[in-house]
């Protein structure tokens, strides 16, 4: 199944927002517990333009043990794609899932190969775009690098991003005043 990014990051967005709509609803009932030194930035700023984050684990045993565990953080500068390997045995049971930030050269072995003599296949897909990995590639249709208009789509995401950024900040500055 695919899961559009840009509706989950609205979706996350739009939690995140009503999430510091409470914190900030109970923080203004109880103001005289509350110690603005601790107070820090509501969003993870971008680190560098163009930047986006992966799904990002090791050796999950499927797929959602690598997106429940996957750290959450911005790749290096120097990778634009982000890369899965799934393995998987013939009755299509996951063996291992590896989620990561890749570079181009990374995302030359896309595709699935099988092993006949354990009669386990191992795909691998590429993607570009904040937080585009989150399925397991299983067979020759999406094992492969898909690159998508990705200025577009983190364009869209910032603009999200910016306008949850104003709405929070209306809000605080309402509350506080
Ligand atoms: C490939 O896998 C996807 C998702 O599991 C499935 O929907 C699709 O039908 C498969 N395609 C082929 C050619 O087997």
């Amino acid at each position: 199944m695919y899961t559009n990014p840009t509706s989950t990051n609205m979706y996350l967005s739009h939690l995140l927002f009503f999430c510091l709509f409470l914190i900030l609803v109970r923080n203004r009932v109880c103001a005289k517990n509350v110690n603005f030194n601790h107070v820090r930035p509501l969003i993870d700023p971008t680190p560098f333009p163009n930047s986006f984050k992966c799904f990002t684990c090791e050796k999950a045993k499927d797929n959602y043990n690598c997106n429940r565990w996957a750290e959450d953080k911005w790749c290096p500068q120097n990778t634009h794609f982000c890369k899965t390997v799934h393995h998987f045995t013939s009755h299509g049971r996951s063996l291992s899932v590896m989620k990561k930030c890749a570079t181009g050269d990374e995302c030359h072995t896309v595709g699935c190969h099988h092993h006949v003599d354990s009669g386990h296949t191992e795909c691998v897909s590429c993607c570009d775009g904040m937080i585009c990995n989150v399925e397991v590639p299983t067979n020759h249709t999406n094992a492969v690098f898909s690159v998508m208009r990705s200025s577009q789509k983190s364009n869209a995401f910032r603009s999200i991003t910016t306008r949850t950024q104003t709405l929070v900040s209306t809000i605080l500055v309402l509350l506080l005043l």
